[in-house]
């Protein structure tokens, strides 16, 4: 039977004014998370020495890997004793965690199954890649067409669920991502004799009933590839037995559809079965391609390459992400690691539908840091994290000080999604020392005001972060014009800017703390948000004074002759 969620403070996802939130002790919450290195939370004394500087940097959800290998390293038999010492000193360090469970597939390999699984390769199959001169050989990969592998997998899986609904009372676990980048790397497609045959055969009905019915609104890279298919349904009637190559063609995105519906089946059963277990959301995620450069090389270790099997093929990604919708009932939404692709299609690609946007993994350096308003601010994700947390220090984590601004501005930020109000976030590019500015402004329409925002000119780097609610300002090293939309308007002027801090942070109420005009306003023209303390601008007189506490809250005015 299903417990329910909010009366046992459960984490749980509801939508709410448009957007989603992510419910912990039955109130919304904003992830400030960030992701742990592969092999730190396999021992809980080596995290002992973490924990402080993930509080210094101003997280309050750490995400960290369970492993297969660790909890079932014999057969049939479960040890979660450093998981549980996690959990707890987690807690006392105030911190929420995000479990990412590491079955079958990390980084569509097989390498953090246990001994006796990547042993027994007659009953855990494996399987075969084509190799140098077109010769077959082992992957790395178990197979996800025995049924073996996935009931073993969804054996451990459902045991770490069960432990975590008897043991996790305070809800220190608030989702859990199900695998870790699955897909097949080093070939399009498994080759193996049984996947073969799979291949040759008919194409599963409902599939073909699928595609074709939602032909013209699946995602355009997926109606890209869809060509053949696209003939294949007039000569062919969709009830009709035709493999995979008479259907789709002879292509390697044939071969990454193949995968993508065998794999979206195999991470179904165990996310099912562990939901079963433990209701508790559930996300798996994918490694992006990389755009095309120079053929379809890829950095077969963690991220890039162009052509389905240089980046982890059948893994839900745009060509196939609507097959893994349809087919993971359990998963509450799909997750993108976003290193090199384009930030902004990314989130739409994976918000389609009205889901869930949430990025576990991204670049942790000042780039990456300016994408979390992006995300934060105009896709209202429920976080974007990045990874590889523990090796880096508070002063020089580039989220240090923009998780403080948003770890202020949160309880705002989530009241705003519930009434529907728009908040737009954006950055602009960092510039090296004296190089121009040559970022075009960002035009904003609010009803009768337009809103410029543009980088604001600094004597060194400039960190262009912000997030515009309505009126409300945060973020630093920008300022903002504005201008009315009426035809009859002769003049639009700042009626009022307050620089404004949080007064209590969980209802986000905040007080006045200066009134800013003259300088502060380049005399009621623009609102500056200067990055830097001081920030003299671009002359000798020191004209430009910061927000200080980054947040500023405007009213507009305009004159109509
Ligand atoms: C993506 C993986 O999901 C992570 O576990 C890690 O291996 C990173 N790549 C490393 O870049």
């Amino acid at each position: 039977m299903t417990i329910s969620q909010s009366e046992n403070h459960i984490p749980f996802l509801r939508k709410s004014g448009g957007a989603w939130e992510l419910i912990v002790d039955n109130k919304p919450y904003l992830i400030l998370g960030a992701e742990l290195h592969n092999s730190s939370m396999s021992s809980a004394r080596h995290m002992e020495s973490i924990w402080g500087k993930l509080r210094a940097m101003n997280i309050n959800t750490v995400l960290g890997n369970v492993t297969w290998e660790d909890i079932e390293r014999e057969e049939g038999v479960f040890d979660f004793t450093e998981l549980d010492k996690i959990l707890v000193a987690a807690r006392s360090a105030g911190l929420r965690m995000i479990l990412l469970w590491f079955g079958s597939f990390k980084n569509g390999s097989s390498t953090y199954v246990p001994g006796w699984v990547k042993t027994n390769t007659s009953h855990f199959p494996r399987m075969r890649i084509r190799g140098e001169n077109g010769i077959l050989k082992l992957s790395d990969n178990i197979s996800i067409f025995h049924s073996e592998c996935v009931m073993a997998d969804t054996k451990a899986f459902t045991e770490l669920q069960r432990h975590l609904a008897n043991i996790d009372h305070e809800r220190t676990v608030l989702m859990i991502q199900v695998q870790n980048e699955v897909g097949l790397l080093g070939d399009s497609r498994d080759r193996s004799p049984h996947a073969d045959k799979l291949f040759n055969s008919a194409v599963p009905n409902h599939l073909v009933e699928f595609l074709s019915s939602n032909l013209n609104v699946l995602h355009s890279d997926a109606q890209e590839k869809l060509g053949r298919f696209r003939d294949a349904v007039l000569l062919y009637q969709t009830t009709e037995q035709h493999s995979w190559e008479d259907w789709f063609g002879s292509s390697v995105y044939t071969d990454e559809l193949f995968m993508a519906y065998h794999y979206a089946i195999y991470v179904e059963s165990i996310a099912a079965a562990g939901k079963e277990a433990y209701n508790i959301p559930l996300f798996t995620n994918a490694w992006l391609p990389k755009p095309a450069v120079g053929g379809g090389l890829g950095n077969l270790i963690a991220a890039g390459g162009s052509l389905p099997g240089s980046y982890p093929s059948g893994g839900p990604i745009s060509n196939v992400i609507d097959i893994w919708h349809w087919l993971t009932p359990s998963l509450d939404f799909v997750a993108p690691d976003i290193y090199a692709a384009d930030y902004t299609a990314t989130c739409q690609t994976y918000k389609r539908g009205g889901r869930p946007l949430f990025v576990p993994e991204q670049r942790r350096d000042a780039p990456g840091a300016r994408w979390l308003w992006e995300a934060i601010g105009s896709h209202q994700a429920l976080g974007a994290c990045p990874f590889g947390i523990d090796s880096l220090e508070p002063e020089s984590f580039a989220y240090t000080a923009q998780y403080k601004l948003l770890d202020s501005l949160k309880a705002l930020i989530l009241r705003s999604r519930q009434e529907s109000k728009r908040t737009f976030g954006f950055y602009f590019d960092e510039l090296e020392g004296g190089q121009a500015d040559e970022s075009p402004p960002i035009s904003l329409s609010k009803s009768s005001i337009f809103s410029y925002l543009e980088h604001l000119f600094s004597e060194d780097l400039i960190q262009a972060v912000a997030w515009l609610l309505r009126s409300m300002l945060g973020g630093d090293g920008f300022k903002v014009e504005f201008k009315s939309r009426s035809a009859t308007s002769a003049f639009t002027g700042i009626l009022r800017a307050e620089e404004k801090s949080v007064q209590d942070p969980v209802t986000g109420d905040l007080r006045t703390e200066r009134i800013l005009n003259g300088d502060e306003t380049r005399s009621g023209k623009w609102v500056n948000m200067p990055s830097e303390n001081p920030d003299y601008g671009d002359g000798f007189i020191p004209l430009l004074t910061p927000a200080g506490t980054r947040i500023v809250e405007v009213q507009v005015y305009s004159i109509d002759e």
